[in-house]
């Protein structure tokens, strides 16, 4: 060899070093960050006695929120001003987003029919214990179905917790509560579930936050100490959209009080994970059960359609109070923007119908109910922040995505969800990835328009769970 090329060749394995050694660096497993567990979410200063101040707030609430008449009829007088709305283009449905002509009819809808049945409503709405207590700070609310101890013997009861995302609420989930309640009276059945069912911070009745920071992370240690509130070290999550990256992060910084994780929209976000995403294209059969291939790919295709259908998300992870503003007190601007997601997330293709397809998989009173949700806690604003959140630097250097969770995970893909991720790539995250299904019908919001399928998943997930690990029931 030459002199030149010698060193020709210790540049390069210098070089080579370097770069293998930065890209394990990215590649490797992380530890799991500590979080402070007593951060202070509140209005007023951090308390200096922590102690004390647990002493004092940790009483559990039963609410009944009831709003004023006047509410309602301000409401009313909103909804029935001359709308000025602009018509939608010649020929177009829900292409351009949600179509005006249509939502004059949701409005007359909401007004004419729904409004004037509100006190029904408010009954269905606070049928099941609702509940608030004080967790860093924050008034959090939940629902709470506990079993009766005589419906307990000879079954296994493990607690459950059911968390929602954007733009959802806690009445997503009304008919899968009714399904594990039903299936708790039924005699035949092994499993019985205590269920709590949590508004995210800033979402419906939960207290929005004054101060910086709150991201998905910090909500999971919100939501971890809500559970310890209530005397639960060890239960089952289930989750979608925001509710399943808290999820995720529940199990990741607290694996020993997380039984199992189930999602719906279960995703991993590791450099390693998406480099296998990549490279399953090369050979999709062997990744994908067959007909489901176009949930995948091919890339380019899911690419563009994220861009197609993720303004909404940029323009709440950067400027969150703009549109906030724009939509508060502006009950018909907010319907628009909450339930055109109601329609494509739950199939793409209702982007061609001229009423979205909005109430071909749900009905316009749960449409309604959720919308009204956000109206009258005015947390639109608050829970768009969660996005801004969930990308500042702070957030993002938590690094969470790198750090397995061995927890054991269950994944329920629904075709006409947003984005999907395959069990290769999920097992970088989850190890025990244990249960991993497709479900040729249903969308982004699975609790609410194929309760019975999600609730049969869960519970299989359940029974793996029992089989392939020693966990023990309440
Ligand atoms: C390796 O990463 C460090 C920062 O972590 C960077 O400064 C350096 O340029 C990288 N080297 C190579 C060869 O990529
Ligand atoms: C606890 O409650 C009492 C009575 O409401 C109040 O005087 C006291 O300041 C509270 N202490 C803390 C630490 O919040
Ligand atoms: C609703 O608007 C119509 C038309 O402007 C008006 O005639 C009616 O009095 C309004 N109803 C109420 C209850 O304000």
């Amino acid at each position: 060899m030459s002199g030149a090329l010698k060193i020709l060749v210790l540049v390069l394995a210098i070089g080579g070093g370097l770069i293998y050694k930065n890209v394990s660096q990215l590649w490797a497993d992380l530890p799991a960050p500590k979080l402070d567990p007593q951060e202070w979410w509140g209005d007023e200063a951090q308390p200096k006695d922590y102690a004390a101040y647990l002493a004092n707030s940790s009483e559990v609430i039963g609410n009944r929120l009831s709003y004023p008449e006047k509410t309602i009829t301000d409401l009313f007088t909103r909804l029935n001003r001359t709308l000025r709305l602009t018509p939608p283009l010649e020929g177009v449905a829900f292409e351009y987003g949600f179509n005006t002509d249509y939502l004059k009819e949701v409005v007359e809808y909401w007004r004419d029919d729904y409004l004037p049945r509100w006190r029904e409503r408010e009954v269905f709405l606070w049928q099941f214990n609702h509940f608030t207590t004080d967790i860093q700070g924050l008034r959090m609310h939940f629902l709470h179905l506990m079993v009766y101890d005589e419906n307990k013997v000879g079954k296994q009861h493990y607690p459950v917790l059911l968390l929602h995302g954007w733009p959802g609420s806690v009445r997503e989930f009304y008919d899968l509560i009714h399904l594990l309640h039903q299936s708790n009276l039924d005699k035949n059945n092994k499993y019985i579930f205590d269920v709590i069912v949590p508004s995210l911070p800033g979402y419906g009745w939960s207290q929005g936050t004054s101060r910086k920071g709150l991201g998905p992370a910090q909500v999971a240690v919100i939501m971890s100490n809500l559970m310890a509130r209530l005397g639960y070290d060890k239960y089952f999550i289930q989750g979608g959209d925001w509710g399943s990256i808290i999820g995720s992060h529940m199990a990741t910084l607290y694996p020993e009080n997380v039984l199992g994780y189930h999602s719906n929209m279960c995703t991993s976000m590791s450099p390693k994970s998406h480099v296998m995403g990549a490279l399953a294209g090369l050979w999709p059969s062997l990744f994908v059960p067959s007909g489901f291939e176009d949930l995948f790919f091919p890339k380019s295709r899911q690419l563009s359609y994220l861009i197609e259908e993720s303004g909404y998300f940029h323009l709440q992870a950067t400027k969150p109070d703009t549109v906030g503003a724009a939509l508060t007190d502006n009950p018909v601007g907010l319907a628009a923007y909450i339930l055109e997601k109601f329609s494509t997330w739950t199939n793409p293709s209702y982007r061609s119908l001229a009423d979205g397809g909005i109430t071909k998989r749900y009905t316009m009173d749960a449409l309604l109910d959720n919308v009204m949700i956000y109206y009258l806690t005015n947390s639109i604003t608050t829970s768009q922040r969660l996005y801004a959140e969930a990308y500042s630097k702070e957030q993002r250097g938590l690094l969470l995505e790198r750090v397995p969770t061995p927890v054991p995970t269950g994944c329920a893909r629904f075709k006409s969800d947003i984005m999907h991720f395959l069990d290769i790539q999920l097992k970088d995250k989850f190890p025990n990835l244990i249960h991993s299904t497709y479900h040729k019908q249903g969308g982004h919001f699975a609790a609410l328009e194929v309760p019975k399928v999600l609730h049969k998943d869960f519970l299989e997930f359940v029974k793996k769970v029992e089989q392939k690990f020693n966990i023990k029931p309440l």
